[in-house]
């Protein structure tokens, strides 16, 4: 864990507020749940908890993160603007561009934005986000933006292994941790900060259409099929379907 101290990503940070407070430990649960438990007892806006290691990190629809030690990045941020539950998916396509341009920017190459929360290099996917909302009726308190990133990693589970990749394993090089995090946290703070200024993905949105994967192709969400058409400013998936143009609010993307 020596690439991942706190000091040496403290000492890299340029942004504002993400990170500033920030817990790097060495093992946990889940970080997201590290940083629920951390915003009910009160934590800042921007506070970040990183883990080298998950025993039970999680992604959408109640799948697991694997998380092994030492390679990778998971990482949790805790975000205090009151948003509206229905804002939750937008946010989430704002924060993959930040992975995405973060991914860019090691990778040396273009990423794609896999609808609704996955980041794909190449055919694979590199990295996935979990935004979760602490919600109070229709509002939502903090919110907790969690993001896996694959940055080392060249073994999976078999599962996985046709579906995953990471920096290393397209770059075939190490990368450092603690710089990938900076950078990773400085360029999701400006794609949230603008999100919350224009209170929506209307800034964002151009940059998202040119990276979405699989647009023009034929695809499934769920039980439905048809042409991947792009996204909307609701984060919704615009789908031609046999019946005319579907939007798509939530569901698995699949090629068709
Ligand atoms: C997905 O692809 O479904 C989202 C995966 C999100 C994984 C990250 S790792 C850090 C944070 N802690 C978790 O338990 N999940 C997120």
């Amino acid at each position: 864990m020596n690439d991942l101290s706190a000091e040496r990503v403290s000492a890299l940070l340029t942004t504002r507020r993400f990170g500033r407070s920030l817990s790097i430990v060495s093992e946990t649960g889940s970080t997201n749940d590290d940083a629920k438990r951390a915003a009910r007892q009160g934590a800042l806006d921007g506070h970040v908890i990183v883990a080298d290691a998950q025993r039970a990190g999680h992604g959408s629809h109640g799948r697991s993160w694997s998380s092994p030690a030492g390679t990778d990045l998971y990482v949790s941020i805790i975000c205090a603007p009151r948003v509206e539950a229905a804002l939750l998916p937008q946010l989430t396509l704002a924060v993959g561009l930040g992975v995405a341009l973060t991914v860019e920017e090691f990778a040396n190459e273009r990423a794609s934005i896999k609808w609704p929360n996955d980041v794909w290099l190449r055919d694979k996917k590199c990295a996935g986000i979990l935004v979760e909302g602490m919600s109070s009726g229709s509002r939502t308190s903090d919110l907790v933006i969690g993001i896996g990133l694959n940055v080392n990693r060249t073994d999976w589970p078999e599962d996985l292994a046709n579906i995953a990749t990471s920096l290393k394993a397209r770059c075939a090089k190490n990368f450092d941790r603690a710089r990938v995090l900076a950078s990773l946290l400085q360029k999701v703070e400006t794609q949230t900060d603008l999100f919350f200024e224009s209170r929506g993905l209307r800034a964002a949105l151009p940059a998202i259409r040119e990276r979405l994967a699989w647009r023009g192709m034929l695809v499934r969400v769920d039980d439905k099929s048809g042409t991947l058409e792009g996204v909307d400013e609701t984060g919704a998936l615009l789908l031609r379907t046999e019946t005319g143009l579907e939007r798509v609010l939530s569901g698995t993307l699949t090629r068709a």
